[in-house]
């Protein structure tokens, strides 16, 4: 039987998800988001997910990118519709209602940094490179780098990384707020999973209603955004999880959701 091109573990609701395709330094092509679409839709049905984790098979590598070899041949029109395929996927990764890491094992370049910043979470090895190169193949970004980009380190910061195609170290990632957090490539894996099980520990309609307020916040005026928090807010106090939580800080125990 052939490996499956996204690997897909689950622990009681924590869900890591393995990019296989390390020969390609796990290079985005057409079946490998065919098979990650797969799984965010089976994965968007499922009323016990709690976290999901996803990362690249191998040491060396994330995503390298979208693969290019099989860009090269494209016409205008294929390289649409390929754009929007991945876009499609990348924001059901993005909208899961759950906390979502990336575990950033090496290259995370080009449509591979755009997956990682549809993540909620960025945990980076010390030894990992991001950028977005497109420029040096003679294309722009495609999967969202001009727009996640910049929504998450600023207009100055994507400009450069946008037009001058320069790669740059996880220290720097941090620094620009590309990652959240940079581990030595040994203590990285457990740090990942400890983090995602933390997450999936959360309040589930609390975590989905923050992720809700964020990204579409984001996309408002300041005002609107922050009526949508209110109604959030306010939403939150109709469940059971608002009362468990308060009463679990009133009685001095642990919260369980
Ligand atoms: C296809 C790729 C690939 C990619 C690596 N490989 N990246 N194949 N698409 N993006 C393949 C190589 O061809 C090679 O295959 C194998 O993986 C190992 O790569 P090497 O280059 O031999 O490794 P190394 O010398 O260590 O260099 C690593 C690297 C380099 C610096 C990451 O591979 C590289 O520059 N890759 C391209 C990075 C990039 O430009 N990404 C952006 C793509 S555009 P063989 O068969 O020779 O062993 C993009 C656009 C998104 O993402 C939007 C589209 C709509």
């Amino acid at each position: 039987m052939s490996e499956s091109l996204i690997e897909v573990q689950d622990n009681e609701g924590i869900v890591r998800l393995t990019i296989n395709r390390p020969k390609a330094l796990n290079a985005l092509n057409s079946a490998v988001i065919d098979a990650l679409e797969q799984v965010l839709v089976e994965l968007e049905t499922r009323a016990d997910l709690r976290a999901v984790l996803i990362t690249g098979a191998g040491e060396k590598s994330f995503v390298a990118g979208a693969d290019i070899a099989e860009m090269r041949d494209k016409t205008p029109q294929q390289a649409r519709d390929f754009a929007a395929q991945a876009l499609r996927t990348i924001k059901r990764l993005e909208t899961l209602p759950v906390p979502v890491v990336a575990l950033v094992n090496g290259f995370c370049l080009g449509g591979g940094c755009e997956l990682a910043l549809a993540c909620d979470w960025a945990v980076a090895s010390d030894n990992a490179v991001f950028g977005q190169p497109e420029v040096l193949l003679g294309v722009i970004p495609g999967f969202g780098g001009t727009q996640r980009l910049p929504r998450r380190v600023g207009p100055a910061m994507a400009l450069d990384l946008c037009t001058t195609g320069r790669k740059i170290d996880a220290q720097e990632a941090l620094r620009i707020g590309l990652v959240n957090q940079v581990l030595s490539q040994d203590a990285l894996e457990e740090y990942a999973q400890t983090l995602t099980k933390q997450l999936g520990g959360n309040g589930p309609g609390a975590v989905r209603s923050a992720k809700q307020a964020i990204h579409d916040g984001m996309d408002q005026d300041l005002d609107s955004a922050l009526a949508l928090e209110t109604s959030l807010f306010a939403l939150s106090f109709a469940g059971e999880e608002q009362r468990e939580g308060m009463s679990a800080f009133v009685e001095k125990r642990k919260p369980e959701f």
